[in-house]
């Protein structure tokens, strides 16, 4: 694909070179993620970051990325504090703020609000969640971690990977884009865990199986995560219920703790969750008492989200042939070199 002034709405929208072209970029970040250089390549430039939903990670990596290129980032955070409460039009709304911003990143409850903004933007627009619907950034940085965790774990590729994607698939934005994602990769194997309600959506299995990877549904957590690479949990996404009681009758239904991953998985089995876990003590999906367990992937997973973002910036602004030419050494103390 041509990256440049384009917007990044779904994983649909790549083929497994532009994945690698992404990656490749993303790796060139890594002295600037880590502080170690810093580059101006993106001086002048505004980031609009636009979040109508609770985030994070999503909404502060996207915001440190653009930082780190070395531009600016002007946001909004909640509904009540944007005009669409007026009434205003999430056409208008892209309107104004395309006029303000060389690039937008957004986040909306509704499945398909996203494209409906980029549809009047008149700069490139990246989809940081639409409802129930995608989080294709999230599903790069997840295949990004896959990708590293995999090397560290004797050199192995994507192509041959086998995942258990667990938890509430049917509402999970990021396993609706990594499954995408994946089957852009040969021999992938793909359990599907989950309570039968909240399976996968039909259509992104048969994505998935007509791109040839075997795709298994189970209701069941400890036989099917036996010989796994990855295990890839999700939260309960309450607010996708018509009632908290609704997402109760869910709620930790399928735990990994270090006595499961012990008896069950391999011992190089990655442990992988987009974030946030839910650690309330009627759900908590993955246990703390992982949190010493080196497989446990999921802050590293968190972290890659700044390089995977800083290369989507530079490629949709077309400087990712610029980056080190605007560069120079960081003249602070950084506990990071330390
Ligand atoms: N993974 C993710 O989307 O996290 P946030 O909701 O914190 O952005």
């Amino acid at each position: 694909m041509n990256f440049t002034g384009a917007h990044i709405l779904s994983t649909n929208q790549f083929q497994r070179q532009d994945v690698e072209r992404i990656f490749a970029v993303a790796d060139e970040m890594e002295p600037y993620a880590l502080r170690k250089k810093v580059t101006r390549v993106l001086e002048g430039a505004i980031l609009g970051n636009m979040f109508f939903e609770a985030s994070t990670r999503t909404r502060v990596s996207f915001g440190s990325a653009f930082n780190l290129l070395g531009g600016e980032v002007r946001e909004t955070a909640g509904f009540e504090n944007s005009a669409l409460v007026k009434g205003e039009s999430l056409q208008d709304t892209a309107r104004i703020l395309s006029g303000f911003s060389d690039v937008i990143c957004m986040r909306h409850p509704v499945a398909g609000s996203v494209a409906d903004f980029a549809s009047a933007s008149r700069v490139p627009v990246l989809n940081g969640g639409d409802g129930a619907n995608e989080h294709p950034t999230q599903a790069l940085l997840d295949l990004y971690t896959i990708r590293r965790e995999l090397a560290g774990t004797g050199g192995r590729s994507i192509d041959g990977l086998k995942i258990a994607m667990i938890g509430d698939l049917r509402h999970g934005r990021t396993v609706h884009s990594l499954g995408r994602l994946l089957s852009l990769y040969d021999n992938i194997e793909v359990v599907l865990i989950s309570p039968e309600e909240l399976t996968l959506p039909p259509s992104i299995i048969e994505h998935m199986r007509s791109a040839g990877a075997k795709v298994s549904i189970s209701h069941e957590l400890t036989n099917s995560i036996r010989d796994v690479d990855i295990v890839y949990s999700t939260r309960i996404q309450e607010e996708r219920f018509t009632s908290k009681e609704d997402a109760d009758l869910y709620r930790g239904k399928f735990r990994l703790n270090q006595a499961i991953y012990t008896e069950f998985c391999q011992p190089n089995t990655v442990i992988m969750h987009p974030l946030p876990r839910d650690s309330r003590a009627d759900a908590n999906e993955l246990d703390s008492d992982l949190d010493d367990n080196p497989n446990l992937a999921i802050f590293r997973q968190a972290d890659n989200g700044v390089v995977v973002r800083m290369a989507l910036f530079a490629l949709v602004l077309d400087v990712a042939d610029k980056i080190h030419e605007f560069s120079y050494d960081v003249r602070w103390y950084n506990s990071r070199q330390v």
